[in-house]
């Protein structure tokens, strides 16, 4: 992980690579006419020759070695009034473009947008991100120093926190890029373990036998068919002199291959992606600790493969969720539904002011909002504020719903209290409509995160992969709900 330390000014800043915003029609951003300045002339024509504007996304680098402090200058073009999460996703494609080199300083931190230094440290470091360990021959990030030039504590503070964010994207990202052989329920149990030790945590994991024992239904008939044992995992963070509760419940598939209701080949192919949910909230955890926020959070992750094993549950089989009500499976691919009406059962148990739950589940959502957009679904508009709120301020992309009281008959079932599929149609609202079951009429809001879960592509502080979505957001809301 790199240092954020303060500097003095840009250009006599003792580093490798210098870096500095640019607006549209080349307007020198904060430090940049002095890092002109000290390049020399020939730095016009080679901007011309690049058709360097200043434009929104464009950047240069130029070699100065010899004629200057540093080896490297980088310009940044912002284009006209950018957002901080523009300033993010620009930090974060600087922190790529740099990687290879050790120290780094910037004045993008002084931009006038609120939480500049914040986004722009954690952009840096999200755009560093890589996911090698698999690799014979990786190429590691060497970035160790980034400074941040004329920067005063405060701002430092600020850009430190982001950092402590950004390590939990990471480990998020970390955990869903993990090859599903080696993510098993007790590996990632091992994980939550390891954060509750470090921060002081109390946890819970309940075994095969004591999910069971604790009528945890929905997971235990989707474990049926695997070989590697459930897990149900239960963390507490409750600081002193917090205030409001905060619930969270992420779906943890380390793998869905549908179960019975087999998928294709090439549905199944990421679907180790299927435990972002648990992933983000884990991580989630991890960073509302070390950042000490005043708030009381229970984190609860129900984790298990989804396979298709002789045991496995059938088409047609009746379970009996956590808080006694009854679902009728008649596809075994909707599986995340079943082992969240346990996590949220046992979340609502503890009486939170709010209960938050993140799921790659539905392909329904990823078609109706795409690839960076999650759907998100609330049965009070103080809780979709709440969360709208946060995701704002973290910049990760969220769009609200509807869940109309008609389109539950869609999941009426002839034999039990609920079946766990509905129409073709609207399934990511099926599906929301199954979880409302179990909140216990708690303020309650579930994510959808099955679109952006996973990138296609590197873009800005996005790593192709996992992308640790909903970790921000999940940080952001145990911030406003912090007493201060
Ligand atoms: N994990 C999937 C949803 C998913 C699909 C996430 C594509 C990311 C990308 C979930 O368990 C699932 O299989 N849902 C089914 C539900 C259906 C059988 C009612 C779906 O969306 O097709
Ligand atoms: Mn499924
Ligand atoms: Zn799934």
């Amino acid at each position: 992980m790199i240092e954020i330390a303060g500097s003095g000014p840009i250009a006599d800043a003792e580093v490798e690579v210098v870096v500095v915003p640019v607006g549209t029609e080349r307007q020198w951003g904060p430090g940049a006419e002095a890092v002109a300045d000290a390049i020399g002339d020939w730095l016009t024509a080679h901007l011309d020759t690049e058709d360097f504007t200043g434009k929104a996304g464009q950047t240069v680098m130029v070699a100065t070695a010899g004629s200057t402090p540093w080896k490297a200058a980088l310009f940044v073009g912002l284009g006209d009034d950018p957002s901080s999460e523009d300033l993010r996703h620009a930090a974060g494609r600087v922190g790529r473009m740099v990687s290879a080199y050790v120290s780094v300083a910037t004045t993008l931190h002084q931009l006038p947008n609120d939480g500049a230094a914040e986004a722009v440290a954690s952009g840096f470091a999200m755009g560093q991100y890589r996911f090698d360990k698999y690799k014979t021959e990786p190429k590691p990030v060497k970035t160790e120093r980034l400074l941040l030039a004329d920067a005063d504590a405060e701002t430092v503070a600020e850009a430190r926190n982001g950092l402590v964010v950004a390590a939990a994207v990471s480990l998020a990202r970390d955990l869903v890029n993990e090859p599903p052989v080696a993510k098993s329920p007790e590996v990632l149990a091992g994980v939550a373990e390891t954060i509750a030790a470090d921060h002081d945590l109390r946890i819970k994991v309940y075994d095969e036998d004591e999910i069971v024992a604790e009528r945890f239904g929905g997971l235990a008939a989707v474990a049926a068919g695997a070989a590697k044992p459930a897990r149900m995992v239960e963390m507490w963070y409750e600081p002193e002199g917090a205030t409001a509760f905060l619930a969270l419940v992420g779906k943890g598939i380390v793998f869905d291959s549908g179960g019975l209701s087999l998928k294709p080949a090439n549905m199944m192919e990421d679907m180790k992606t299927d435990m972002s949910g648990g992933a983000a909230v884990l991580a989630a955890m991890q960073a509302i600790a070390t950042l000490g926020l005043k708030v009381r959070v229970l984190a609860v992750v129900p984790f298990t493969e989804n396979m298709p094993g002789g045991a496995a549950q059938r088409p047609g089989d009746v379970l009996t969720a956590r808080n006694g009500k009854t679902i009728e499976v008649l596809n075994t691919d909707a599986e995340g539904r079943l082992v969240l009406a346990d996590g949220l059962s046992l979340a609502v148990e503890h009486e939170p002011d709010l209960v938050v739950d993140l799921a790659t589940l539905t392909g329904a959502c990823k078609i109706a909002l795409g690839e960076e957009i999650a759907g998100l679904f609330a049965n009070t508009e103080e809780a979709s504020d709440q969360v709208l709120g946060a995701a704002a301020k973290s910049g990760e992309r969220l769009w609200r719903l509807p869940l109309p009281d008609d389109y539950r008959k869609k999941i009426d079932s002839d034999v039990a209290d609920m079946k766990n599929t509905g129409p073709r149609w609207g399934g990511a609202i099926s599906a929301a409509h199954l979880l409302k079951e179990f909140v216990n009429d708690r303020p309650w809001a579930h994510l959808d995160i099955a679109g952006p879960a996973r990138a296609t592509s590197d873009e800005g502080y996005i790593a192709k992969g996992g992308t640790g979505y909903g970790v921000r957001t999940l940080v952001a809301l145990a911030e406003s709900m912090a007493t201060h």
